[in-house]
């Protein structure tokens, strides 16, 4: 059998992945179960930890991000139990309950952490939260956070206009109706958290419907939360109670995300990938790459904890140029540096606008993609709010960096599957933020 060489290498805390696929006679091929979707997973945490009673959490996905979650609500009174795939316990301080830390919170790499917590933080009068997090999260910005958080009445101070580390007081706040310039979802959780506890009705409106799983989670929770999918608005009835529930977390479309452009773009592959997260905010990766002409059929749809859920299975195909922009660029956000890599092995020109919230993730990811696909011979180029990608020209193998961003690591990992030669990934351990298993899965499907 002609399997791809995969070797991770460790220096200090940074790896180093080096990829290199045979020529030509293999493919992928088996099943997959990726881990539990980062979404969920962080918001299993934060409600378990403000609800009353005890929240059991099932499939929570045990990556960088949901630590950094769980430490921060540990340090504030919460009990949540060893972090494991099969079981977790966390038993809630109910609303308004949080113990102001001693220290720091350290939010790590986990925007969502942050951007979060700091809405419930907000709720909490008089007392003193600060919060912090990685050189990569301390240079994204927090005043889309911060504006609306200060008009219901919270205080905070923040380094350079808008930068953490932050330091809050919490408020009894007021509600307010919020029209949010970006589709968002941490900004819209982060309000609608905020909103628990003020007295009234708390509304977000956003230019385009962002990911939905706090509205749904915090309904599962017992909040009173109204939705209305024409003018993309969700409101909370506070002062809300929220009880302690069983959430199953799904596994992670944008995990998932890696092995449906993996089975599209390598010939004769074929992989089933098990339990994903369909939830139609989410699903923008389906619908592009189906536009792209992939051969991607979903099986056994089924719902759980009220996300739907299905199996995914992708088969290879000659892929074709797209154009992706408007209203689809929330619903596949996570998605689009792997989505850049599926334009460089499809025919024609693939333009992705829209998207300028990609230079205020983990690392710029429009920058970051074009310079590191460039590197390995992709006809990339930047736009102001996007990326423009040529396909059909070959890839060959190059030294290219993640700039410690997860979805680079993977996305280049992928990449260079397809690349003649060798492609050696620096820092690929940022992987561990959301996927900790992702070398092992890819030497599994290549072999
Ligand atoms: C997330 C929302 C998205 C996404 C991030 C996770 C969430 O960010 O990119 O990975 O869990 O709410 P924005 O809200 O900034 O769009």
């Amino acid at each position: 059998m002609v399997v791809a060489t995969i070797a991770l290498q460790t220096h200090d805390t940074h790896h180093t992945l080096a990829i290199a696929p045979p020529a030509a006679g293999w493919s992928l091929q088996g099943t997959i179960r990726v881990p539990g979707d980062k979404s969920i997973s962080h918001r299993s945490l934060m409600l378990g930890a403000i609800a009353q009673g005890k929240t059991q959490i099932q499939g929570l996905l045990l990556g960088e991000d949901p630590r950094s979650t769980a430490h921060c609500f540990r340090a504030m009174g919460a009990q949540i139990s060893d972090l494991n795939v099969d079981h977790v316990e966390v038993e809630g301080i109910g609303l308004g309950n949080l113990r102001e830390p001693s220290d720091v919170l350290d939010a790590g790499n986990s925007g969502t952490t942050m951007r979060l917590m700091l809405g419930i933080l907000a709720s909490h009068p008089d007392r003193l939260f600060t919060v912090t997090g990685d050189a990569s999260l301390r240079s994204r910005p927090m005043a889309r956070v911060i504006q609306p958080l200060e008009q219901m009445g919270a205080q905070i101070w923040s380094r350079g206009g808008g930068l953490a580390p932050l330091a809050v007081r919490g408020a009894k706040l007021t509600p307010i109706h919020y029209h949010s310039p970006i589709a968002s979802a941490q900004v819209k959780s982060c309000i609608l958290l905020a909103g628990l506890m003020a007295e009234g009705m708390t509304t977000v409106t956003e230019p385009a419907l962002s990911r939905d799983h706090s509205e749904r989670m915090l309904r599962a929770f017992g909040a009173t939360v109204q939705v209305d999918a024409e003018t993309c608005s969700a409101s909370v009835m506070g002062p809300a109670t929220l009880t302690g529930q069983q959430v199953v977390v799904p596994g992670d479309i944008s995990s998932a995300a890696f092995w449906l452009v993996a089975g599209a773009i390598v010939p004769g592959s074929d992989i089933l990938i098990e339990n994903v997260g369909v939830n139609p905010t989410r699903t923008g990766i389906l619908d592009a790459l189906k536009q792209m002409n992939a051969d991607i059929t979903l099986e056994h749809p089924r719902t759980a904890t009220g996300e739907p859920v299905a199996d995914i299975r992708v088969r290879h195909s000659r892929l074709k140029a797209c154009t992706l922009e408007g209203d689809l660029i929330p619903r596949l956000i996570d998605e689009i540096p792997v989505l850049a890599v599926a334009a460089a092995f499809a025919e024609g020109t693939t333009i992705i606008r829209d998207a300028a919230e990609l230079r205020v993730k983990e690392s710029d990811r429009l920058a970051v993609m074009a310079t590191q696909l460039g590197k390995m011979g992709a006809a990339i180029t930047e736009l102001p709010d996007g990326l423009e990608i040529t396909g059909g020209h070959a890839l060959t193998g190059a030294e290219v960096d993640s700039f410690t961003d997860h979805r680079i690591a993977m996305s280049l990992a992928i990449a260079a599957l397809m690349a003649q030669g060798t492609t050696t990934i620096h820092r690929a351990e940022a992987a561990a933020i959301s996927y900790p298993d992702f070398t092992p899965t890819l030497q599994r499907v290549c072999g």
